[in-house]
């Protein structure tokens, strides 16, 4: 199970996204680039679309690792494949049809994720494991960065690597929301694997530092 280290862009200068991707980047850098896509709707938050995302893949040396936090998923994840995303994740919450989106995102050549919100059981998705490339469990309620870190979420995500090895699956387990020093060895003791870090990436002084420190406190 190897650990990887996905910075969120939402804590960088959205001024200067394609310095701030390199940043994170290069030898024992970012895996992915966490890219958090919010319509005012499903989350009370606005950010970027689907030409920024165009954009950034252009730009970035780091693949894209596009979080959905929108309405109709079903309509949008497969422009985000178009734009460029290495891996798109839609919520469980907002998905119409969730095994044939995977299906069309896996058919367009992008990684599949499914997202749960804090209050989002995995236990009714647990048939569904195998469509998926990833799990995302959320570690606070999507909408901003710099939010608390839930510990009420550690029995999910324990649960989740139960049902994961249970089936023999390859899947991706990522935790994203809180994640920092101070969390992410709770988090990879749970069996997480993926971890997204916005504030304590792009908050510290070297971002670059940061994620080789995280990585380090994941693995051990
Ligand atoms: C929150 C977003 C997160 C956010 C994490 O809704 O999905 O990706 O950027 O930020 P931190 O790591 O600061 O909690
Ligand atoms: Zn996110």
């Amino acid at each position: 199970m190897a650990v990887q280290i996905n910075p969120s862009i939402l804590s960088a200068d959205f001024s200067r996204l394609a310095d701030e991707a390199r940043r994170v980047g290069g030898p024992g850098g970012a895996d992915w680039l966490h890219v958090d896509v919010m319509d005012n709707h499903f989350v009370p938050n606005l950010t970027l679309g689907v030409p920024v995302v165009e954009s950034l893949s252009r730009a970035a040396d780091t693949p894209l690792d596009c979080h959905l936090m929108i309405e109709e998923p079903d309509r949008w994840a497969p422009a985000y494949v178009e734009a460029g995303a290495g891996s798109v994740t839609f919520h469980a919450e907002a998905a119409a049809a969730p095994v044939r989106l995977a299906r069309e995102i896996r058919a367009k050549g992008a990684r599949a994720s499914m997202a749960l919100k804090p209050a989002t059981p995995i236990e009714p998705y647990e048939d569904l494991l195998p469509e998926l490339d990833m799990l995302l469990v959320m570690t606070v309620e999507p909408g901003f960065g710099g939010q608390a870190f839930l510990d009420i979420m550690l029995p999910k995500i324990r649960r989740t690597r139960q049902l994961i090895a249970k089936h023999g699956l390859e899947l991706w387990l990522q935790v994203d929301g809180g994640v920092s020093a101070t969390t992410i060895e709770r988090c990879a003791e749970a069996g997480a694997d993926v971890f997204v870090a916005g504030s304590a990436v792009y908050g510290a002084a070297d971002p670059a530092e940061a994620v080789r420190s995280l990585r380090s406190m994941a693995e051990e």
